[in-house]
């Protein structure tokens, strides 16, 4: 039986469509279950910080359609020192708290792991972050509502680029990871994509714009990935400009835009299971463990394995398929 009273929940580092599903899940499947939940502001911070609050089915109303996070997030520094987990821990005991749910990214895992191990207290940890770069799950929370947003945005592109001849560079958040704009590029039928896990030399991309422009392309649309090696979407296109001057291009920066919004079907129904099996995990005895999909199917994966095993790799039939269909 488990001797655990009291969960709380948090989200920290980059917020993402599809927590808020997510802390509901786990503050009602908590309260079903008979154990008490609680709410913690702004991450790691809020714990430094004593920012916490008792949370109860009403308070996580009308929540499911907020992008976001209703609980706040922080990338918090003070937390990698020793003082700053004693602290966070001292208030944790003092408010009974003897679980913990962590909503976020490889940041938030580290946090969690080091943290867990040090003050036996037991956490599992849920993927939240639209770069879907996380070992352990084919999915991460807000990835597809992200994917989605930026598709709708690259639409619309689509018709400036088209209606002007034009050739668009369009910026997508990815710093290591290109899942965003690997998607994103094959579902809007961009004629390149760049990405930071893969190395396309500029003669290439002039390659493929040229084959374009002679099948009678008049627009042309290369997604970029944040973490391409060339610089970006304006490195790459200050490059493809010196070699190939007839277009007439632009660049545009999607940025913030991508993190939020009301979360996909996808996202609310992952993040609602993700958030029950959380609880259900930490009530059957689980610990260090982060809650993943895989193959429409629920799964647990240690934390240290999820944050070694880390080398995430983009499907060959996705990036195959992203040059033949382009
Ligand atoms: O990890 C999610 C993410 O949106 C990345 O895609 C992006 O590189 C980063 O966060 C941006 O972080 P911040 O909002 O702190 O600038």
């Amino acid at each position: 039986m488990s001797k655990i009273k009291k969960i709380a929940v948090f989200t920290s580092g980059g917020d993402a469509p599809g927590m808020n599903a997510c802390i509901r899940a786990v503050v009602r499947t908590g309260i079903y279950l008979g154990y008490e939940v609680a709410g913690i502001k702004q991450g790691y911070q809020g714990m430094i910080d004593d920012n916490i609050e008792n949370m109860s089915r009403h308070s996580v109303s009308n929540i499911m359609q907020l992008g976001g996070t209703v609980l706040k997030t922080a990338r918090c520094l003070a937390f990698k020192n020793p003082d700053g987990m004693q602290k966070a821990y001292e208030n944790l005991k003092k408010r009974g708290i003897d679980a913990l749910v962590a909503i976020g990214g490889d940041g938030t895992f580290t946090g969690a792991e080091r943290f867990s191990s040090t003050y036996d207290i037991p956490v599992i940890c849920v993927p939240g972050t639209i770069d879907n770069d996380l070992y352990g799950s084919d999915f991460t929370l807000g990835f597809d509502t992200a994917t989605n947003t930026v598709i709708e945005a690259i639409d619309k592109i689509r018709d400036t680029a088209e209606s002007h001849d034009r050739l668009f560079f369009i910026e997508v958040m990815g710093r290591d990871a290109g899942c965003i704009a690997l998607r994103a590029g094959i579902a809007s039928g961009a004629e390149a994509i760049m990405l930071p896990e893969k190395d396309t030399a500029i003669s290439e991309l002039i390659d493929l714009l040229e084959h374009g422009a002679a099948n009678k392309k008049s627009s042309s649309i290369v997604i970029v990935a944040e973490g391409d090696k060339n610089g970006g979407a304006f490195g790459v296109a200050k490059l493809v400009k010196e070699k190939f001057d007839f277009y007439d291009t632009k660049v545009t920066i999607l940025g913030h835009l991508q993190r939020g919004g009301s979360p996909s079907s996808f996202d609310r129904i992952l993040g609602s299971r993700m958030g029950y099996a959380a609880v259900k995990a930490l009530i059957n005895g689980d610990n260090r463990k982060m809650v993943g999909l895989r193959g429409n199917e629920i799964v647990l994966t240690d934390l240290k394995e999820a944050l070694t095993d880390h080398e995430f790799k983009l499907e060959d039939d996705l990036m195959e398929m992203s040059i033949i269909l382009a």
